[in-house]
């Protein structure tokens, strides 16, 4: 059975619903689902994983999450040569080019860490609570799934 390791990010629980979303969503697809916190991840579970997902918060104009930090550093000495991955993350478009940045930069470290790009960056504006934000989070498992299956 296919691994896929959701790691999230959140203060006020946008972040945490977009993991559950997703992880649902896989879940009925027949993979085998883990979701954790960030601060209680290590990239070894990425690399124990076939789909490598992060659902990131972006806060201060642009900052990472603090407590993701080591996580993000951790990322950068990893090798994920054939795992698939996807970032899909919740900021607010009120602050304008800052707008959900983390995502931006956590996708580049995994391109950089050697995994494929699933499907495209998804940035939810805060709350996934739109019929358009569920259907946007059903094609990001979708094509990561299909991805996989290549
Ligand atoms: C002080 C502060 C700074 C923020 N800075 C940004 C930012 O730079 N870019 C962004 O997209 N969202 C920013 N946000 C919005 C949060 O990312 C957004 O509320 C997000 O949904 C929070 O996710 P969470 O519910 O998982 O904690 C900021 C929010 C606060 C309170």
């Amino acid at each position: 059975m296919a691994k896929a390791e959701i790691v999230f990010a959140t203060i006020t629980g946008n972040n945490e619903d977009i993991a559950d979303i997703i992880a649902e969503n896989l879940e009925d697809k027949g993979i085998d689902v883990q979701v954790d916190e960030i601060s209680q991840a290590d990239v070894s579970d990425f690399e124990d994983a076939d789909l490598c997902i992060v659902c990131p918060y972006t806060y201060d104009e642009g900052n990472l999450p603090d407590e993701g930090m080591d996580f993000f550093e951790d990322l950068k000495e990893v090798d994920l040569t054939n795992k698939i991955y996807g970032v899909a993350g919740s900021g607010d478009t009120f602050y304008g080019e800052y707008y959900c940045t983390a995502v931006d930069e956590f996708s580049r470290v995994l391109r950089e860490a050697g995994a494929t790009q699933g499907t495209k960056d998804v940035k939810i504006n805060l709350s996934p609570d739109t019929d358009e934000d569920i259907a946007t989070l059903d094609t990001f498992a979708d094509e990561l799934v299909s991805k996989l299956e290549e």
